[in-house]
């Protein structure tokens, strides 16, 4: 497994994740494959900006262009001041594989090692074993129960946080 940041060749990739009602179930239903150049354009100038990480999920490094999933770390504006969050996605191929706890941890890996985005949050459905998985194995500690505006609608999420510099496991 590896990490590399997205690029305008990942347009069929994005496709699959997010214009697919299975792969968007927690996560505010599927957007329109219309979206989709333009999304990944924002995301690959956030990535050679360095303004948020934004990384595609390699299952063999060898071959760089067959994408797994992703996964994502960036900082928001909230009421309560800056906040950096994490998330991050598996193609149904690829799932249940380990994949997406080994890439979460080696982004947050890359965090700790750069000592870069301080606490980071994720905010998985309560509903989505998986990954509350992720945050339970990675070493991540549940705040609570939070109520989270995505795509026009609220839904039902864990709270989790971890400092990487003391917590992954
Ligand atoms: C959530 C998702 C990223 C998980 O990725 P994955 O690579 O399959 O997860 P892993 O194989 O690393 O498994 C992580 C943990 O969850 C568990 N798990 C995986 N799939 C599961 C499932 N369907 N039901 C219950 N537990 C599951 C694993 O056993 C593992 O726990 P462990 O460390 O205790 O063994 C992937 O299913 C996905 O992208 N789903 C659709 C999009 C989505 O829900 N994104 C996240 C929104 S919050």
């Amino acid at each position: 497994m590896q990490l590399r940041d997205v690029t305008p060749d990942d347009l069929d990739a994005y496709v699959r994740m997010r214009c697919d009602p299975l792969m968007m179930a927690d996560l505010g239903g599927p957007r329109p494959a219309a979206e989709m150049p333009a999304l990944i354009q924002r995301d690959t100038e956030k990535a050679a900006a360095d303004t948020a990480w934004i990384k595609m999920i390699l299952p063999d490094p060898t071959t760089p262009e067959i994408v797994a999933g992703t996964v994502n770390l960036w900082a928001h504006d909230t009421d309560d001041g800056p906040v950096s969050e994490i998330g991050w996605m598996v193609l149904p191929d690829y799932q249940r594989q380990g994949l997406g706890k080994r890439a979460v941890r080696t982004l947050l890996e890359q965090a700790r090692d750069t000592d870069r985005w301080g606490i980071v949050h994720a905010y998985p459905s309560t509903a989505n074993a998986a990954s509350n998985g992720i945050c339970r194995t990675v070493g991540f500690h549940l705040v609570g129960e939070t109520d989270v505006p995505f795509a026009g609608q609220v839904f039902r999420a864990n709270h989790w946080s971890i400092n990487p510099r003391t917590d992954l496991t």
